[in-house]
């Protein structure tokens, strides 16, 4: 078997890339990347601890899907949701999770971690196999919407599975970052591109294809793309570095994330 370390170099590039190219690219990548992925970032996650972001906020403090006390016998379905970390927390807390992802490969790590009292479903977040008004609540960490191509194709789906009166909490890299290096150093406080360029980051092997994407809305066309799904916008938080964080993650640091943001998470209701 070939190991990712013996392919060569993918070429980072900005150019068009559709749904299905992404789609693709974001299962390869996550299949392929999922056990570094878990071996750097499964500590500071936590198994079963919610995080929204690297800063580290809490869902046990921030409570942004509602009180932990409340919780209790929801139906929460989490969007790109890894190892199900956050699934796991929710669980403990007495709700009723269904942990989402697209790689075959995170779902793994989710079952050695450990899946009691969890739904674990292989499946794009662009159609979701559940029927309409299944949760009463939703969220996603970081999870699929960073990655696709059509972000209103997510949240109607989204909304659909959702009660009416249900939430959706999801986090993305906060829009203003895409206008710096992706650098955790001084190197990531001077702007080098534009923050209006909507062009995707995208790695491509050899030939050409994808095999990583990454998508770009601003705060504007996010709040658009929520209210075009049917959702009322309740809240934008973006989490401060807090001082008990010293820890990098990527492009994350102390130094960055105490001057610029570097997490948008929003908060969305299902009216009727
Ligand atoms: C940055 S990880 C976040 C995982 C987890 N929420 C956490 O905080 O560690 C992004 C996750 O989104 C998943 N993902 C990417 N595109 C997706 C899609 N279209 N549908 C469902 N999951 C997707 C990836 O497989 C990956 O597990």
């Amino acid at each position: 078997m070939i190991q990712e370390s013996e392919l060569p170099e993918p070429e980072a590039t900005r150019r068009d890339t559709d749904v299905t190219e992404s789609s693709r690219a974001s299962r390869g990548w996550w299949d392929r990347n999922a056990d570094e992925y878990q071996r750097d970032h499964g500590a500071f996650l936590g198994d079963d601890r919610f995080v929204w972001g690297p800063e580290g906020l809490d869902e046990a403090h921030a409570a942004l899907l509602g009180p932990a006390a409340e919780l209790k016998g929801k139906d929460v379905l989490e969007i790109g949701a890894g190892a199900a970390q956050c699934s796991r927390w929710l669980a403990a807390q007495g709700a009723r999770p269904v942990a989402l992802d697209l790689s075959h490969r995170q779902l793994q790590h989710a079952l050695r971690i450990g899946a009691e009292g969890l739904g674990l479903v292989q499946a794009d977040a662009e159609a979701l196999p559940f029927a309409d008004a299944s949760f009463d609540l939703a969220c996603s960490a970081y999870g699929a919407l960073p990655f696709v191509a059509d972000p209103v194709q997510v949240l109607r789906e989204v909304r659909r599975v959702l009660r009416p009166g249900g939430r959706f909490v999801f986090s993305v890299t906060h829009p203003i970052r895409w206008a710096f290096p992706d650098e955790p150093g001084p190197e990531g406080l001077s702007v080098a591109a534009s923050y209006f360029d909507r062009t995707p980051y995208v790695e491509q092997d050899e030939q050409g294809r994808a095999v990583y994407v990454e998508h770009h809305r601003t705060i504007g066309d996010r709040v658009r793309d929520v209210v075009a799904a049917g959702f009322r916008l309740v809240d934008l938080v973006e989490p401060e570095w807090p001082a008990w964080n010293s820890q990098e993650w990527g492009g994350w640091s102390p130094l960055r994330g105490n001057l610029i943001p570097g997490t948008a998470i929003f908060v969305c209701v299902r009216d009727e």
